[in-house]
């Protein structure tokens, strides 16, 4: 079972690609996971390009969602939404249609307490409209900055959560393949 993961933020020292990091520790085969590269190599959203002449870089982004079974996202939140890069990325997805009935495990770190509750819900708004089936339960995490050093997340509670939302998407995706083996890729 193969899991795309997105990270929002292009920062060097982003605490959402720390946590996305610790995240792609956990997993162990049969279990995959590929970390989609910066996202900011895409380009900006134009519906005349994507009709006349898709870049080559978007359809290599919809191939690897469609040869996914999940996916898995770590958010920023910037002025209570989604970042620009990550809504970008799910603009470009929309016309692929790869998203469709997909479970979707939403993560986010912040500095603030709200833990990027925010974003997760604006994230949530986008997915379902475009058809992604988003695991109702994320994970947040509040006061980040405390939670992760060199790069990977250190406490204890969180990455037990982290672990928990795994296991949900392992769920989710074993439930759609059984009710729609058409999906697996
Ligand atoms: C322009 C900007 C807007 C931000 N807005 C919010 C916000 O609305 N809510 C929040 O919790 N944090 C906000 N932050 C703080 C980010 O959560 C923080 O910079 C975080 O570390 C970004 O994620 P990253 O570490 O993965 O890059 C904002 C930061 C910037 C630079």
């Amino acid at each position: 079972m193969k899991i795309l993961a997105l990270c929002g933020s292009l920062r060097s020292g982003s605490l959402n690609a720390a946590v996305l990091r610790s995240a792609t520790d956990l997993f162990v085969p049969p279990w995959e996971i590929t970390v989609e590269p910066d996202l900011g190599r895409l380009p900006f959203f134009n519906a005349d390009v994507e009709e006349n002449d898709l870049p080559e870089i978007v359809a290599e982004l919809r191939a690897r969602l469609g040869a996914s079974d999940g996916l898995l996202i770590a958010t920023p939140e910037y002025a209570h939404g989604t970042s620009g890069v990550l809504k970008n990325a799910l603009e470009w997805l929309v016309g692929g249609g790869e998203i469709a009935m997909k479970p979707v495990a939403l993560m986010s770190a912040s500095p603030a307490v709200t833990g990027g509750d925010r974003a997760r819900a604006w994230l949530t708004e986008t997915l379902t409209v475009m058809g992604a089936n988003v695991l109702a339960d994320g994970l947040r995490i509040p006061q980040a900055t405390r939670k992760v050093k060199d790069g990977r997340l250190t406490d204890e509670p969180t990455l037990a959560a982290l672990r928990d939302l795994l296991d949900d998407l392992a769920r989710a995706v074993a439930a759609a393949r059984e009710e729609n083996p058409l999906l697996a890729p």
